[in-house]
């Protein structure tokens, strides 16, 4: 190895401070030679019962060190901060810059040379990453895999995108607590994250794009032992990775940034891609901003048929070749000479990787779509962008104009969406307020609220909604999602009223609110902030630093990083 370690501050030494830093790591019966010269890798291990989707994280871990002892590393497993999607309330978003937090200062204050993350459910990727960046080691990701397909009385069932139909069963269909319970675990039958292409399966595939993983790992099911497999080679390339000094940063570039955005619409990912990778751009200084989703992916080609944008589920996408299909039929879009962890850039990785489905995979000269991707819309309801997803939308309703019928909050909707008295019908535009980053907080998925139940027995399928939340991956609609300015701190979306027409021009990039700009300018000076939601803690903080969604909503005092150097010892 031609660079001193960094693990040989705490453990190289043979004075009072070498002694302290292997003396008590010694009760977990090292030998003598894992401190002389091994480089020690962290395990960043997000594993928790509470955390379903990455409950089997555990497991994981042992087979990863696997690897890395074959290597000749030093594997030392840590949790962090682990946080599920589907049981953490107010919503995990809250708390994804406080789990970056936690990978960050565990990675920087401990002596490791290079890092695994195991991921899996929608933020403990972002979060770990993004603490991860900010220390800047060699790096690597094990994302843990989704579920099996979910299968329900002879149907495919897609987790995730199957709960939204929850409220149209019950009405229109009559289901029972049976009925529900059934389902339950039709669409949870092994370990693993979502099968959908949600945000899950979409932060695993964003990683292997933007050259993070070990080529192809992203869409093997977590019951598959070629993910175990993967995970030990996993192990035994960190430690190469240390020995060639290959860090995050050196993979992070620009271009591969740009190679998740095309990769992103060619496999209809989740929205919630954006945030994320706007706020791991932020942490290593790469520019990156919103405009660019829209310029650099919304002309690529949708390949993958994958719920909710299409047909299948992860299971189906493995089968067909998964992602480096995809990475090689976008191949004239993307940057090839792009590095990955591996070492080798993607287009070299990906080359020839077979597709066994073209049902699946469609190719970038008969895709499912022709134009996939993001809008980024602008006007004066949004001053620094708003996003849909037109491959999730209902293509009539792209260009819409409608009455605004406004819910202040997600309680006000609640309560009132469902009275037969609301004055609203299938052209009016659903306006949700408070619920972004600084509002809720922690800006939850909610912009994709359920139409009231007299327009479902209507067989109404579909409005324009739009709102300052985020939605889930794994929801489909004509959803206007992340308005910035949000609500909470004065943007317009918080001076629409009920009955005013609102224009969406998604083809001309416009969102707008029709009225005056005298009219606007009353309502802007007669505006009072909501009280903040919290004096206290955590959360207190948050609403203080967090920046608005076109950013990446990441907090302010957390954009770049404090490198992997502590001076001082702790005696
Ligand atoms: Fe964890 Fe969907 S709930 S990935
Ligand atoms: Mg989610």
């Amino acid at each position: 190895m031609s660079q001193k370690l960094r693990s040989y501050d705490w453990f190289g030494k043979n004075d009072k401070m070498g002694f302290v830093h292997r003396s008590w790591l010694r009760n977990q019966g090292y030998p003598d030679d894992y401190f002389q010269g091994k480089p020690v890798i962290g395990i960043c291990n997000t594993w928790s019962e509470l955390t379903p989707c990455n409950a089997h994280l555990r497991d994981f871990a042992e087979v990863v060190k696997r690897g890395i002892v074959e290597a000749g590393g030093f594997p030392l497993e840590f949790p962090v901060m682990s946080l599920g999607e589907t049981i953490m309330r107010p919503t995990t978003m809250l708390f994804r810059n406080l789990a970056s937090m936690d990978t960050e200062e565990s990675i920087r204050a401990n002596p490791l040379d290079g890092v695994v993350l195991l991921t899996g459910c929608d933020k403990t990727t972002p979060s770990t990453v993004m603490g991860a960046c900010s220390v800047d080691l060699p790096t690597i990701v094990v994302p843990g895999g989704p579920m099996l397909n979910g299968r329900f009385r002879g149907q495919c069932v897609g987790s995730g995108s199957f709960n939204w139909l929850i409220k149209e069963k019950q009405h229109v269909e009559n289901y029972t607590a049976e009925d529900i319970h059934e389902m339950e675990v039709g669409v949870a039958r092994s370990q693993g994250h979502c099968m959908t292409m949600g945000t899950a399966s979409t932060m695993a595939c964003m990683m292997e794009a933007l050259g993070l993983t070990l080529p192809g790992m992203a869409a093997i099911p977590a019951a598959d032992s070629r993910k175990k497999l993967m995970a030990q080679l996993s192990g035994r390339r960190i430690v190469e990775m240390v020995k060639e000094d290959l860090k995050i940063s050196k993979i992070l570039t620009r271009q591969a940034f740009e190679n998740a955005i095309v990769i992103n619409a060619g496999i209809g990912g989740s929205t919630n891609a954006i945030i994320h990778l706007l706020a791991i751009a932020g942490r290593l200084g790469v520019e990156l901003n919103l405009e660019d989703f829209d310029i650099i992916g919304s002309k690529v080609p949708l390949l993958a048929n994958l719920k909710p944008a299409g047909k299948y589920l992860m299971e189906e996408f493995f089968y067909a070749g998964g992602l480096p299909v995809v990475i090689r039929e976008l191949k004239q879009y993307i940057h090839n000479e792009a590095i990955t962890v591996n070492g080798k850039s993607i287009g070299e990785n990906n080359a020839h990787a077979p597709c066994y489905d073209q049902e699946v995979i469609a190719s970038a000269d008969k895709p499912l779509l022709k134009e996939a991707g993001i809008a980024v819309l602008k006007g004066n309801l949004c001053e620094y962008g708003a996003i849909i997803k037109p491959s999730a939308a209902t293509p009539a309703l792209m260009k819409h104009r409608g009455k605004a019928v406004v819910f202040k909050s997600i309680e006000d909707y609640h309560q009132r969406i469902d009275d037969p008295n609301l004055e609203i019908d299938e052209n009016s535009v659903i306006v949700l307020q408070g619920v972004g980053p600084v509002g809720y907080p922690g800006m939850p998925e909610v912009g994709n609220v359920d139409l009231p139940e007299k327009l479902l027995r209507k067989g109404i399928k579909d409005m324009v909604r739009i709102s300052d939340g985020r939605m889930s991956g794994t929801a489909a609609g004509t959803v206007v999602l992340h308005v910035s300015p949000e609500s909470a701190i004065g943007g317009v979306l918080a001076l629409v009223k009920d009955g005013d027409m609102i224009e969406l021009d998604v083809e001309n990039r416009k969102l707008h609110l029709d009225i005056s700009d005298e009219e606007l300018a009353k309502r802007k000076a007669a505006w009072t902030p909501p009280p903040p939601q919290a004096d206290r803690g955590y959360v207190k903080f948050y609403i203080d630093h967090v920046q608005q969604a076109h950013l990446g909503a990441d907090l302010d005092i957390l954009r770049g990083g404090s490198g992997s150097e502590v001076t001082r010892d702790l005696h």
